[in-house]
Parts: C-alpha cells; structure tokens; sequence
C-alpha cells in the first residue's frame, strides 16, 4: 500500500451517511433531520429534538409524554456514581474528567442501544449539576419530575425552579448543538461502537473528545475577551493589540463555515431575548460591540478570508446570561451533544461496518536485531 496519500485530518474525507444533520459551509446552512437550525432550534423542547434524531420523525403529543417520562424515571444517579463524584471533587477533578469517569461508570444494559441511550441522556445533566454542586460544597440536588429536562438541568443546579425564559433559552442553546455532522467527538463514538462495543464506552470516549480545546472548549476564552476589553470604548484598543501580536480573535473563524455560522445568528437571537427580560445588558450591549469591531478589523487585518462569528461566540454570552460559570460551559455542551451521539451510535450500529482506514507507513524498513549489550 506504499503509494496511498494520506489526508492529516481527513478534511474532505467522507466517513458516513447520515440522516442526522448536514453542515453546508459555503452556504451557511444547517440542517438537523430535515429542519433547518433556525425553524427547529427556538421552538423545539429538548425532549423533541431528542426524539426526532432518535425516530427520525417529531413525536405527537402522546409520544412525547411517554418520552419525557421515560427520561424522568432514568434521571436519577446510582449512589455509586455520586461516591465517585464526590471523591473527585474532594480531588479538584476538572468537570470534563470527572464527566468522563461518571459516564464510564454507568452500567451497560445493552439491548439494541436504545435502553443505554435513554440512561445516558438521562443522567448527563444530573451527573453535570452534581458535580459542579460538589465542587462548591454543596449537597446534590435530587430531579424533580414535573420539569422537563432543560429545566431539571437548572434546577439541579440551582436548587430553584427556573424562570420559563431561562429554559426557553437554555433549550434553544441545546437544539443548536446537539449534532453537528462528523464532528471530532462523533466520529469517535461512531469509531467504538463500529468495533461492535456498546454505548457508554462510545459516549466516554466521546466526551474524551469533546474536552479538547480545539473541539468544545473555545466559549471560555471567547468571553474571557469581552471580559478583557470591559467598556465599549477599549474594544478597538484591546482587539487591534491582539491582531497585531498575530493572535486569534476567539469566537471568530471556522474550519468549515466560510460564512456566517447559522448556529451564531439562532443563538444571537435567543441572547437578545434573555437579555431582554433581565441579566447583565451591559455584557451584552459590550459584546455586541466586541463582535462589531472583531468583524471590522478582521477584515483589515485578513482581508478575504472570511472570518466571521463562530457558535462560541454567542454561546459564551447565552450561558453566561443563564448565569452558568465558564468552567460548565463544555460539559452543558456535553449535555446537548450526547444525544447526537446516540444517535450516530445507533446509525452506525444499524450499518453494521467496522470503521477500519489504513495509514501510510513513512518509517524504515529492513533493520537487523541488535542484542542488548551491543546498543
Ligand atoms: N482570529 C484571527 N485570525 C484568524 C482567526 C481568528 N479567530 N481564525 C483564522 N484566522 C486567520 C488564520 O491565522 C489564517 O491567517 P493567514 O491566512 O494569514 O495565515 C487565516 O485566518 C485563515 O485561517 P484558516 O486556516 O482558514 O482557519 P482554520 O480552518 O485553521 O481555523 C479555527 C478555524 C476555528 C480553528 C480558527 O478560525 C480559530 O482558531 N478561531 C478561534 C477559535 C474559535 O473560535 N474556535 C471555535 C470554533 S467553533
């Protein structure tokens, strides 16, 4: 096999069909099973984005019932994974790695896939507000099942029920990403379960992924920015400082939205109706101003090529609004995502075809054995 080239990062390379989402980025188009982002996101509960990547279809109003309650009854932890999580806090674990192990401790039931797909959704949020609770010294907060699952994910944290805009927004941020074509993190729990292994091994290999921070961990960084800049006045100062020391703007550019990310403008639109009814406006009347003058002096300073706001962006501001931390700002995407994953998991079950690519061997060939002593 010594003349096949070989692509670093397989940009181009198509490794699956999917009826779960497409990403067209030369058009800034984003469909999630036949939806566009922008008619599904703001709409659509949790629960029925869930259902429509699990069944391909919206679910009716009885589906939909018998679907929240099986998510209900799932949402608790086993006292087992609470003693894991409480030990790791006791250790300072960061969120993502202690996500990682939660989720590799979660037992696999394993019929078709679907029973584990329906636990792990389940507990994602719970095992998250956990342990950002242990973390802070406080006492887990047990789900309440009258709340649907956006909701029980700020109530478990909190430990108040949410205000309706709230879970309308952290919705809306949740549909947004739950799946994202062939992302990094996906083809990871594609690659396991291929192997014929089961769910929870590819949803913590998968969370493996998305921790890196050229994967799930730019919002951070990205309102550490307009955090920096602090008053619409320095925006120009701040940003040109960072452009002239060849830095990135993060928040802005993509790998394969050449223009604007649909998901930014869906999310925008969700921010500027939080913000709207309470929060901090002065955060985003700044990052308004933050983005304007980034998409201005971008074009300055790399004219052509198309750097425009990424999902980050107004991801950050979004969460932020919600009143969540920057250190929950990847595992709440983790929330979001793992039902994506799921998905895939199941689709490629269905397939039933080991993802096995080749490499291109570039080191020598033909050594003689040198015995110990002699090397
Ligand atoms: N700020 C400043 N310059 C940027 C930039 C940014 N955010 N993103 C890309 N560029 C520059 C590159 O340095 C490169 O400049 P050059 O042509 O002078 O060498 C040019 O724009 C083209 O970049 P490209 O190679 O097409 O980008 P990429 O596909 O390698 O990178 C990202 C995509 C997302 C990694 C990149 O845009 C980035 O680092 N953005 C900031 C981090 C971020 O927001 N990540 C979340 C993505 S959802």
């Amino acid at each position: 096999m010594g003349e096949t080239a070989s692509v670093a990062g397989l940009e181009g390379v198509v490794a699956a069909e999917t009826r779960l989402s497409e990403v067209n980025g030369r058009s800034g188009e984003f469909t999630i099973a036949g939806f566009p982002v922008e008619e599904l996101a703001p709409r659509a509960t949790f629960e029925e984005t869930v259902y429509l990547l699990w069944h391909a279809r919206l679910p009716d109003a009885e589906e939909l019932a018998g679907f929240r309650e099986a998510l209900a009854v799932r949402r608790g932890l086993p006292e087992g994974i609470v003693r894991l999580l409480r030990s790791a806090a006791v250790a300072g674990v960061p969120a993502m790695d202690a996500l990682r192990a939660a989720v590799g401790a979660l037992g696999v039931e394993e019929t078709d896939g679907a029973e584990d797909a329906r636990s792990i959704v389940a507990r994602f949020p719970t095992i998250v507000a956990a342990y950002r609770r242990l973390l802070d010294g406080e006492e887990p907060v047990d789900p309440d099942p009258g709340l649907g699952h956006a909701a029980n994910y700020l109530y478990m944290l909190w430990g108040e029920r949410p205000q309706e805009g709230a879970v309308r927004a952290l919705e809306t941020y949740m549909n947004t990403v739950v799946d994202h074509g062939m992302n990094a993190s996906t083809f990871a729990a594609r690659v396991i379960v291929s192997t014929g292994s089961d769910m929870v091994s590819a949803v913590a290999g998968a969370v493996g992924a998305l921790k890196g921070p050229l994967h799930g961990g730019a919002p951070g960084p990205a309102l550490e920015v307009v955090f920096e800049v602090g008053s619409a006045g320095r925006a120009e100062e701040v940003l040109r400082s960072k452009l002239e020391r060849g830095e990135r703007l993060m928040g802005f550019g993509h790998r394969i939205y050449k223009v604007r990310d649909p998901r930014a403008d869906v999310l925008a639109g969700a921010a500027e109706v939080l913000y709207g009814s309470g929060g901090d406006r002065g955060i985003y009347e700044l990052a308004l101003e933050v983005e304007r003058t980034a998409l201005r002096l971008l074009e300055e300073y790399k004219p052509g090529r198309n750097l425009k706001t990424n999902v980050e962006f107004y991801t950050a501001l979004l969460l932020h609004g919600l009143g969540l931390p920057a250190g929950l700002f990847t595992p709440t995407f983790a929330t979001a995502r793992v039902a994506g994953w799921t998905a895939h998991c199941m689709e490629q079950r269905k397939l039933g075809r080991l993802i096995r690519p080749q490499s291109v061997y570039v080191g020598e060939r033909g050594k003689k054995w040198v015995p110990l002593e002699k090397r």
